[in-house]
């Protein structure tokens, strides 16, 4: 979700206390880079080659062979020279066997239900048929994280408006238009295109039976009138990113939860401290009328409901008939992404974010060993587990401190009487063992060629008032976000231990401007002469080569900062370590996220959501992509290649 605190500043960082830990990070940054670009600027321009200075700059030892656009916002999306983007899927487009296509002006749950939904995020491609490495054929997860009813429907202003107006049909829409998605795609005389009614495509809603599973399941605290089991739960909500399981699955992960129950978390009870740590209450009449229509979204009357929400949810994408399913052991908080990295010693460790301003960085691991070629034996591996929250020390090193029931004060004197506590309560659980508080941790992704992990710290206009300044979140007012790269240890790539309890940390990208001196920004010295940068780091994906594409979401601010999202693109390692360039800009008020490759590296698909937002579906900033009168914009899915079919940069 697009969020940033508007507080009327401008964004500039001086505040003095900042300065020490900024001159910390460039020095641990500027090293290396600044070697390697003196040596590629020197040599791009001893070649003599007839390219203005800017440019030449720019290449700056680069091996990305694509000229990166100049960054502006418009209506249309923006691709690179030589590269094409392929419309695969919108909002309302039929999914499931027999749909129909959207009629905007008669929009109903049950024919939305079979529909595309609404602001596509996380995205994964699974090739077909399963256990194949096809690059041209496969299954596209996404995932439909919330709905925009100014943009969905006539007669609504803004969010509050589309809320107060919510009758209980358009919000029965609105819960069909959430969840996520299974879709069968192709590509096709060089283009890519969805199946609609495939035989693997599916839907799931806010009112997809789930299992949970897990420490928690059969918990008193997930019991609730409509199940008194506490083993089932009704949909999913608010699933931003995700992952992808070593033994062929996708974990897609619940965010903003709170936003969709009404009650007083004050009067809650026993729940009352775990409902305020998550936020419940004061957002969702601003946001969805749920809680009028629903009674489990209204704590006065269901308080345990929220604590089956917030969780990493699997889901077979092979099987559409395979109930979805919960797993409690990995935490629950507003967790962005979860991205399993298969240990050395065959354990899955699974990375996450949760994504607020002063929360955490985790990890998970799996008490059992990934089993090769029995792929059932799996599905049971993220049950049993160990989580961790990470401390980054300011010495560079890092701890995964341990939030098992027992350990780290995670007693019964401090309000913890097992696990299943530790697991609904993770944030307060991270709390008490002393994590380290982050600007906004959204997706945590690892390097598939060098095990090198990153996270995408999105921003924190809030840093260095309530919340000091440290080494790992450097700079106070912090508008613009950064990168922290993790190293595990034992060595690179899959030598690295991601089980261990310890790793070493440095920053990769502090963002913003690099030629507004106020912005504190540290990229490749080359970056300001090339004119481009990016602020608010949402995903982060890799190619087969192991460089970075990096998936920004200004929310709000992409007008003022005056720079589109999109996809911004590095070498991770190497002379053009941290050089970015623009590959991809999405329209007016859109963010960009997914960023799936196909195993060839040939097709990056990426999610366009929220095209327009900030503006109504009766005065849209843009209708992209239809651009026809009547249609308003649609949240919808590209598939990048390059137009000669080569390998995306090159
Ligand atoms: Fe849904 Fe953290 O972005
Ligand atoms: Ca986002
Ligand atoms: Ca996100």
């Amino acid at each position: 979700m697009s969020r940033f605190d508007e507080d009327g500043n401008t964004g500039l960082l001086s505040d003095p206390r900042n300065a020490h830990f900024r001159d910390v990070a460039a020095r641990r940054m500027s090293r290396r880079s600044l070697l390697a670009a003196l040596a590629a600027s020197g040599a791009a321009l001893a070649a003599g080659a007839p390219l203005p200075l800017r440019e030449a700059l720019a290449q700056g030892g680069s091996t990305l062979a694509f000229k990166s656009l100049v960054p502006k916002i418009t209506e249309r999306h923006q691709v690179a020279e030589g590269y094409a983007a392929d419309l695969v899927i919108r909002w309302g487009d039929p999914v499931a066997k027999g749909a129909g296509p959207i009629d905007f002006a008669a929009q109903n749950a049950a024919s939305q239900a079979g529909q595309f939904g609404y602001n596509n995020d996380f995205l994964a491609y699974f090739p077909l048929p399963q256990g194949a490495t096809s690059s041209e054929h496969g299954l596209l997860w996404s995932n439909h994280e919330y709905t925009n009813g100014e943009l969905m429907r006539a007669g609504v202003k803004n969010r509050l408006e589309n809320a107060l107006k919510a009758d209980k049909a358009w919000t029965e829409v609105e819960m069909a238009a959430h969840g996520g998605s299974v879709v069968e795609v192709k590509k096709e005389g060089g283009a890519w295109k969805y199946m609609a009614g495939g035989a693997l495509n599916r839907r799931v809603t806010a009112a997809t039976e789930f299992v949970i599973a897990g420490p928690c399941a059969g918990h008193a605290r997930m019991k609730t009138s409509a199940d008194p089991g506490g083993r089932k739960v009704l949909g999913m909500l608010n699933n931003c990113a995700g992952g992808i399981t070593p033994w062929g699955t996708v974990l897609t992960c619940e965010e903003n939860f709170n936003t969709y129950f009404g009650g007083d978390a004050a009067k809650a009870g026993a729940e009352a401290r775990n409902h305020m740590r998550y936020g419940i209450g004061p957002h969702a009449r601003a946001r969805y009328a749920w809680a009028r229509h629903h009674e489990r979204f209204d704590i006065d009357r269901e308080p345990r409901e929220p604590n089956r929400f917030g969780w990493v949810c699997e889901i077979d994408p092979y099987a559409p008939d395979a109930p979805p399913v919960k797993r409690t052991a990995l935490g629950r908080f507003k967790r962005e992404g979860a991205t399993c990295w298969l240990n050395k010693d065959g354990r899955v460790v699974v990375y996450s974010g949760d994504d607020e301003a002063g929360e955490y960085v985790y990890k998970f691991v799996t008490a059992g060993r990934f089993a090769f070629g029995d792929r059932r034996a799996n599905f049971g591996l993220l049950d049993e587990g160990t989580l961790y929250a990470a401390r980054f020390n300011d010495d560079g090193s890092l701890d995964w401190l341990e939030l098992s029931h027992g350990k780290n004060g995670l007693t019964e004197a401090a309000g913890f009487a097992g696990q299943a506590d530790v697991l609904i309560e993770a944030r307060r659980a991270a709390d008490v063992a002393g994590a380290t508080r982050m600007d906004r941790p959204e997706d945590v992704e690892a390097n598939p060629v060098t095990g090198k992990v990153y996270v995408m710290l999105t921003n924190n206009s809030g840093r260095g008032e309530k919340l000091p300044v440290d080494k790992a979140n450097p700079r106070a007012k912090n508008y613009f976000g950064h990168i922290v790269e993790i190293v595990a240890p034992g060595g690179a790539g899959r030598d690295g231990d991601h089980a261990a309890p310890r790793a070493r940390w440095d920053i990769f990208v502090l963002a913003g401007n690099p030629a507004e001196a106020a912005h504190g920004a540290r990229y490749h010295p080359d970056q300001a002469a090339s004119g481009v940068w990016f602020a608010a780091p949402d995903n982060i994906a890799f190619d087969p080569k192991g460089r970075a594409y990096v998936f920004t979401d200004q929310g709000s601010r992409q007008t003022s900062n005056a720079i589109p999202d999109g996809v911004y693109v590095a070498d991770a390692e190497g002379p053009g370590r941290g050089l970015f360039k623009l590959l991809f800009a999405v329209p007016v008020g859109a963010e960009c996220c997914g960023g799936a490759f196909t195993p060839d590296g040939r097709t990056l698909f990426v999610a366009v959501q929220h095209p327009g937002e900030g503006s109504s579906f009766d005065k849209p900033d843009t209708r992209w992509p239809d651009f026809k009168e009547g249609v308003p914009p649609r949240p919808a899915v590209m598939a990048i290649r390059r137009v000669d079919g080569g390998e995306i940069g090159g």
